[in-house]
């Protein structure tokens, strides 16, 4: 177990996660509070995970709220945003976790498909970051989330990975335009990472033609260098580093933390 420190990178710091109640974002709110950071937990229905984590943190010594707030829905983004500025008194980094999956043959993807996944991924991020950057001060940090599926074919997966591109776009151009406020915008793109959306998809991942030949999320790490599917604390590192100033002259980026993924 991770203990809190006054030593961390972010004493003093206030950070909001989306999509905070589990998986990466959970992963990510628990290292930004081990290192000293404020941690407010955005989540969409699992208010028993979000209260869980909020206690273990304030075991820990740290200090977490956790508050409902779907991305789908810009104003609940910008509630999200202003209880956190409320609670701690200000806004440094934002961490934006929350995503869904999608996978479906080109034929049977519906409008209603499309503009669920885009809505959440990347309507829901950009969201995020217009309501967060008036509170950030000069020095602030955005981390959003892309995925290695950004620039990977994977069968049936093209709706998932284009509402992901979209993101690495989103940050390349955003940085421009905050870089004039000193606010730093990178995204991560994660690899296969051992969370429930993996847990979920991880046997689409596995091409047709090699369906049911072996235990999927083994078939999948041989697409991995290192062989094996990430661990969340693992994933969560590099959002701390482009959330740190161990990154104070990165932006506009998209780090790829995959593992070697080929
Ligand atoms: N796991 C991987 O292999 C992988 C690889 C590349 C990229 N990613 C990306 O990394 C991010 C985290 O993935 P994960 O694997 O940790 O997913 P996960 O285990 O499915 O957890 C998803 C998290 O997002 C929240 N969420 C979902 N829809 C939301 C919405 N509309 N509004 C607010 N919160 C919402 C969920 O809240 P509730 O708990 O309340 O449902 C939960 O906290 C996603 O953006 C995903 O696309 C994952």
């Amino acid at each position: 177990m991770i203990s809190t420190t006054q030593q961390g990178r972010f004493v003093g710091k206030a950070a909001v996660v989306t999509g905070g109640s589990r998986g990466i974002g959970a992963a990510v709110a628990r290292r930004l509070a081990a290192e000293g950071a404020a941690v407010a937990i955005g989540y969409r229905g699992n208010q028993e995970a979000a209260d869980a984590l909020v206690a273990e943190l304030a075991a820990m010594g740290g200090q977490a709220i956790a508050v409902q707030a779907d991305v789908a829905d810009p104003g609940q983004t910008a509630a999200l945003i202003e209880r956190t500025v409320v609670e701690f008194g200000h806004l440094d980094v934002v961490a934006s976790c929350a995503g869904v999956e999608h996978f479906g043959a080109l034929e049977t993807i519906t409008p209603a498909d499309f503009d669920r996944v885009f809505t959440v991924n990347t309507r829901g991020q950009l969201f995020t970051v217009q309501h967060a950057v008036p509170h950030l001060p000069a020095g602030g940090r955005i981390v959003l989330t892309s995925s290695v599926s950004a620039s990977k074919a994977v069968f049936h997966h093209a709706l998932y990975a284009a509402s992901k591109a979209a993101v690495e776009s989103m940050v390349l151009n955003l940085s421009a335009e905050l870089g004039t406020r000193g606010i730093a915008i990178n995204a991560i793109a994660p690899g296969g990472t051992n969370t429930d959306m993996a847990a979920e998809n991880a046997q689409r991942y596995v091409h047709p033609d090699l369906a049911g030949t072996q235990e999927p999320a083994r078939l999948l790490g041989t697409r991995y260098a290192l062989r094996r599917l990430a661990e969340p604390e693992e994933v969560a590192a590099g959002y701390a580093f482009l959330a740190s100033e161990d990154a104070a002259y990165m932006t506009g980026r998209t780090l790829r933390l995959d593992g070697g993924a080929f």
